[in-house]
């Protein structure tokens, strides 16, 4: 068993384990201090080793050979475009956006967000951050202004860089007027912003602040890289957690390299060379992962796609794509699947392609539902990888090691854990749980390298968010159980954050926008099941003594407040009236019941409920909307 030996070697000898892993790739100075523990009192990966990222993902290759080969293929159905960019002409562009940068006076340690759709340009702008040891944090295009604000309020840049518009299938979305009012909202208020003009949109400039992209290289010395410590940290990404602000995820330079440069062969079966396309976003971790650094750690050519799977124009886009890059493998989110199978269910669009070249399919970003997984095993007949990760790990988990020992899958489950990560099942005093019992699923410490090793700015956030809730353990957030054959199950969130279309969402964050509305006493917002999306929000909205509106109306105003907030992103539809809302007697709203309620499932009533007779009510009040019935 290949895949026994790699695991319990990786749990019995952590130190020793990634050490080794550690040799692929090139440090200026390799790392003696494998695993320490820092000030906080967390393990932390390769404290004393010296390298800059930038230069492992590109400068490495040119130097070793791999300077013509095709690094970044961009593949823009939405602007009809397509673009190659070498290893070679990929650190050039990197060098010389680094010097634009510099010239802002960025250096190492300081911030730089980054707000930008699915262009190149995005991936040139993060590279630019690491290689001169500045912390880049990339905000998702779908973010409303606010979302923005919050984050630039948390991170503190010096520079920000955009572009001019982002295009949504055939809506082009201006981005610089939602900086422009993110930073008019903010605290705090960068230096300067570097701008990307696109041409379907130019952006207007603000005097003295603001500097064209394309201006800015002209003037610029290319950059060399800055050398980091193991433990410097690369970036910082914002996840929803159960408030309505967001955690900033920090990630270290030389745990992360070490990790995903491991996970490309052991996980995704890749050799330097082969094709990798991550249908995802910048945005996100799979993008920060998956699109940019593991693929080009481990000298892939990774494809930026700017569409959808579907209306792209049509449902063959991805089949297209991996035709023409001869993509070996492709990961997406199960939605993307669904929202294909929606469109082509005789699978009409595959039939012109050409897919020998697609030997794997990874799926994540939420639970692959077994009639997804069968949909796509059948029409491709390749091994369909379900893993589970989160931002806060920024590699998998769980899954099904393709490149060490396939095992052989069930649906339904993201297989086993993947070397490093100790998975427990814990009940609700931290006892480990046996085979076939539901609990939280939780990682007995030390994280294996390239997980969180704080929150930016907040470390008692980190301790009480995450560590010291069983002593001992890292606490996922997600309920699940492992079988007899130790196959891990992901269940689904404990806490209120739900995922829609793979995108992870905080509820109690709508919660706040909602109940801000002037005739809103209280609310609940909970994500119910839906079967292209995975998850949908919708609003139960008790209104104030005295209040009678048009509840049409009303549905509406609340969509516009949670779009203006938080962003379109959100996919907040629904908001329905209600008399109460179940609570226990302390108070506390009961909202897994009023899930369970919306999804149809058995519950039972809890001893604690204040109200018994609310139940039915709400039962009955969703039904007349759809829901639960
Ligand atoms: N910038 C601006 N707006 C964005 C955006 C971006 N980067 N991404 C999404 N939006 C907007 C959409 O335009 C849409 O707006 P609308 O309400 O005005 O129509 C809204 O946010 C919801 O978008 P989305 O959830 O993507 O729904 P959709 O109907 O446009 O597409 C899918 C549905 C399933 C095709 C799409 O969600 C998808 O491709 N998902 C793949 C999953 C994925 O990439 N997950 C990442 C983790 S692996
Ligand atoms: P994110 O941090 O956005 O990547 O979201 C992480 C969350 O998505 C996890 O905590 C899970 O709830 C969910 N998730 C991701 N991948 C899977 C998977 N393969 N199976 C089940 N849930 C998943």
């Amino acid at each position: 068993m290949a895949y026994l030996n790699e695991y319990n070697r990786s749990i019995e000898s952590p130190a020793e384990f990634w050490a080794e892993k550690a040799e692929a790739l090139e440090w200026f100075k390799k790392p003696e201090a494998i695993l320490s523990v820092d000030d906080n009192g967390i393990d932390r990966w390769f404290a004393d080793g010296e390298m800059n990222t930038a230069y492992m993902a590109l400068d490495y290759h040119v130097n070793s050979g791999r300077g013509d080969q095709v690094a970044i293929y961009y593949d823009s159905p939405v602007t009809d475009t397509k673009k190659a960019y070498t290893y070679s002409e990929l650190r050039d562009q990197v060098a010389s956006f680094a010097g634009a940068l510099k010239a802002q006076g960025v250096e190492k340690g300081d911030r730089v967000v980054v707000y930008m759709p699915m262009i190149p340009e995005a991936a040139v702008a993060m590279l630019a951050c690491a290689r001169l040891g500045a912390i880049h944090s990339v905000v998702f295009g779908g973010f409303a202004p606010n979302e923005l604000a919050v984050r630039i309020d948390d991170a503190e840049p010096k520079v920000i860089v955009t572009a001019s518009c982002g295009i949504e299938i055939q809506k082009v979305i201006p981005y610089k007027p939602m900086l422009d009012k993110a930073i008019e909202l903010s605290a705090h208020k960068p230096k300067n912003c570097i701008v990307f003009q696109r041409p379907q949109v130019v952006a207007e400039m603000t005097e003295g602040r603001d500097l064209d992209w394309v201006e800015a290289v002209s003037k610029a010395e290319p950059a060399d890289c800055t050398p980091v410590k193991g433990t410097d940290p690369l970036y910082v990404l914002y996840t929803s957690g159960t408030t309505g602000k967001p955690k900033g995820v920090v990630r270290d330079n030389g745990g992360h390299a070490v990790a995903l440069r491991y996970s490309m062969k052991a996980i995704y079966d890749m050799e330097p060379g082969d094709v990798f396309w991550a249908a995802s976003d910048v945005g996100w971790v799979v993008g920060h992962s998956y699109i940019v650094y593991g693929p080009l750690l481990a000298g892939l050519s990774t494809v930026f796609y700017e569409g959808k799977p579907v209306r792209t124009p049509d449902a063959g886009a991805f089949w297209r794509v991996c035709e023409e890059y001869k993509v070996k493998g492709l990961f997406s989110a199960p939605t993307a699947f669904r929202a294909i199978r929606k469109e082509d269910p005789e699978s009409e669009c595959l039939k012109p392609y050409d897919l020998s070249s697609l030997k794997y399919i990874f799926m994540a970003g939420e639970r692959l539902d077994p009639p997804t997984y069968h949909w796509v095993k059948d029409l491709l007949g390749l091994p369909v990888v379900d893993h589970w990760w989160q931002t806060e790990t920024g590699w998998a988990i769980c899954g099904n090691l393709m490149g060490v020992d396939p095992q052989e899958p069930k649906p339904g489950s993201s297989t086993l854990p993947t070397p490093g990560f100790n998975v427990q099942i814990l009940d609700g005093k931290g006892n480990e749980l046996g085979a076939n019992e539901q609990g939280n699923v939780a990682i007995k410490r030390p994280l294996p390298p390239g997980c969180l090793p704080t929150v930016w700015g907040d470390f008692e956030r980190f301790r009480t968010s995450y560590l010291t809730i069983f002593d001992g353990y890292y606490v996922s957030g997600d309920g699940g159980y492992k079988d007899d054959d130790g196959y891990v199950f992901i269940m689904g969130r404990t806490d209120d954050v739900i995922n829609v279309a793979g995108h992870r969402l905080s509820t109690g964050e709508m919660e706040e926008v909602v109940a801000d509305h002037p005739a809103v006493a209280e609310c609940a917002v909970i994500g119910i099941a839906d079967s292209l999306k995975g998850q949908n929000p919708v609003g139960l909205v008790l209104l104030k003594d005295g209040v009678e509106l048009d509840e049409k109306e009303l549905e509406a105003e609340l969509v516009a407040m949670v779009r203006k907030e938080i962003g379109a992103v959100a996919c907040f539809r629904q908001a329905i009236v209600v008399n109460r809302l179940p609570k226990t007697r302390s108070g506390k709203i009961l909202r897994k019941l009023l899930r369970q309620i919306a999804d149809g499932e058995e519950y039972s009533v809890p001893s604690t409920i204040d109200d018994p007779a609310s139940l039915p009510e709400i039962s009955e009040i969703m039904g007349s909307h759809g829901i639960g019935k």
